[in-house]
């Protein structure tokens, strides 16, 4: 059988790995797909001299190859959100299967572009846009189609996991870990996106949609980043029997899903707690199995292009099947989508960690245990420290039971107004995940 013909476009760190992975594993993934894959032709704008193209026939334009009426399947490797929908928009049109790892484009455009891909009989694959190498989109969308999800969490952005690991574990300083992980492949384009949580919370939009059979609907995620964490509230979450990680939480409740991300201290002794580096893990609690754990690198050239090459298999074998008949781009049937709403952040509800400065006087415990103890918020325990040398401040750190973020706010709002607490309470959410 002849071979199906592929246009990478985009030769980055993403798309080269995905070059060479296809041309060094070419006889065991035909063997796979019952075809061979063939490059077929590629579009970049700035030659790489990092990846040997050999002969393959070479464009500036994207767009080309979006309208080469040789090839079968385009893949999108260009990122962001503009040129690169136009891109899969023509391509769909085109009648041309598609294959992206661009988490901001499907979470941004996914309602959008699948519905054009469904009105084409188009395959969208996009295994590679959550957790670089780890098939957890698979997994959710078809290994667990048994299960009615509860919850789903994860460390999802491998450059944020990256420098909070290199901190805790090296006490080096926050730009000098982030340059490396630039330097090294795993970092955004704009690397804000990475420690502003912006890239996590369109990974966890796109795995809510799949748990739980809604919309795509990134606007509504909540979306913390790590750069205001501190060395001190990571060494009193370590004090505490906790890690601090930069966690995406979808949760299925009655009144809505909770879509947020966020630091997160989680009990030292989950697994999921000392998954360190570059490496991602996402953990799925359905009804059924029980709680899962997905782990493997979540950025890199390789292990991402281990997903696009997986993905191109998966095409490969379902184009000639009846449209109809093929696995939902999302998991659920589309006309099956559920109206279930996003919570607002207020709504949630969390365990939280709490560090209030305080003056060195009597009774300020108390008057903290009782603005908590008004709002129904009980506390679980309680450490406080020696008074700082530098200012005379004690530093007070509590833990507590479970609350909605609406009346945590309002306790916050009271603590900070007392006489004797100086400054912002430091407030980080905590996930037991059990
Ligand atoms: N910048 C992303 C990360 C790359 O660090 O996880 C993979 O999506």
């Amino acid at each position: 059988m002849k071979p199906v013909k592929v246009g990478i476009c985009g030769l980055g760190t993403v798309g080269s790995g995905t070059f060479n992975v296809l041309k060094r594993n070419a006889e065991e993934i035909a063997r796979r797909a019952g075809r061979g894959i063939e490059v077929a032709q590629i579009a970049q704008r700035r030659p790489n001299p990092q990846c040997d193209t050999g002969s393959t026939p070479i464009t500036a334009d994207v767009l080309a190859v979006a309208d080469n009426p040789e090839i079968d399947v385009v893949v999108e490797l260009i990122g962001g959100y503009t040129l690169a929908r136009e891109l899969v928009l023509r391509a769909i049109a085109n009648g041309k299967h598609v294959v992206t790892a661009n988490k901001a484009l499907i979470a941004v455009h996914g309602n959008e572009i699948f519905a054009r891909a469904r009105e084409q009989g188009v395959i969208v694959a996009f295994e590679a846009s959550v957790a670089g190498g780890i098939p957890v989109i698979k997994a959710l969308r078809e290994g667990l189609a048994a299960n009615r999800i509860n919850w789903v969490a994860g460390i999802i952005n491998g450059t944020g996991n990256f420098i909070l690991s290199e901190m805790r574990e090296k006490g080096r300083t926050f730009p000098d870990v982030l340059a490396e992980a630039q330097a090294l492949g795993y970092a955004e384009a704009d690397p804000t996106f990475d420690v502003e949580g912006i890239d996590a919370a369109h990974k966890l939009t796109i795995l809510a949609s799949i748990a739980f059979g809604i919309p795509l609907q990134f606007d509504k995620a909540y979306t913390e980043g790590i750069t205001r964490l501190t060395t001190a509230d990571v060494g009193y979450a370590e004090a505490l029997g906790y890690r601090i990680k930069h966690l995406g939480v979808a949760r299925s409740t009655d009144q809505g899903i909770e879509l947020r991300v966020h630091p997160t201290l989680i009990p030292a002794d989950r697994l999921i707690a000392n998954v360190n580096g570059v490496m991602n893990a996402v953990m799925v609690n359905g009804d059924a199995v029980g709680s899962t754990l997905f782990y493997g690198a979540g950025a890199g050239q390789e292990p991402t292009a281990s997903a696009v090459v997986a993905d191109l298999v998966d095409v490969v074998r379902a184009m000639t099947s009846d449209p109809e008949n093929r696995v939902p781009h999302l998991a659920f049937q589309p006309d099956a989508l559920s109206d279930h709403p996003v919570l607002s952040i207020e709504a949630c509800e969390s365990a939280y960690y709490l560090r209030i400065q305080a003056k060195d006087h009597p009774g300020v415990l108390a008057q903290v245990a009782s603005i908590l103890s008004a709002r129904g918020i009980n506390i679980e325990s309680i450490m406080q420290k020696e008074a700082e040398e530098h200012d005379g401040l004690v530093p007070m750190i509590l833990l507590t039971h479970r609350v909605t973020e609406r009346h945590m706010v309002e306790a916050i709002t009271a603590l900070e107004a007392l006489d004797d607490v100086v400054g912002d309470v430091v407030r980080i959410r905590v996930e037991h995940l059990n």
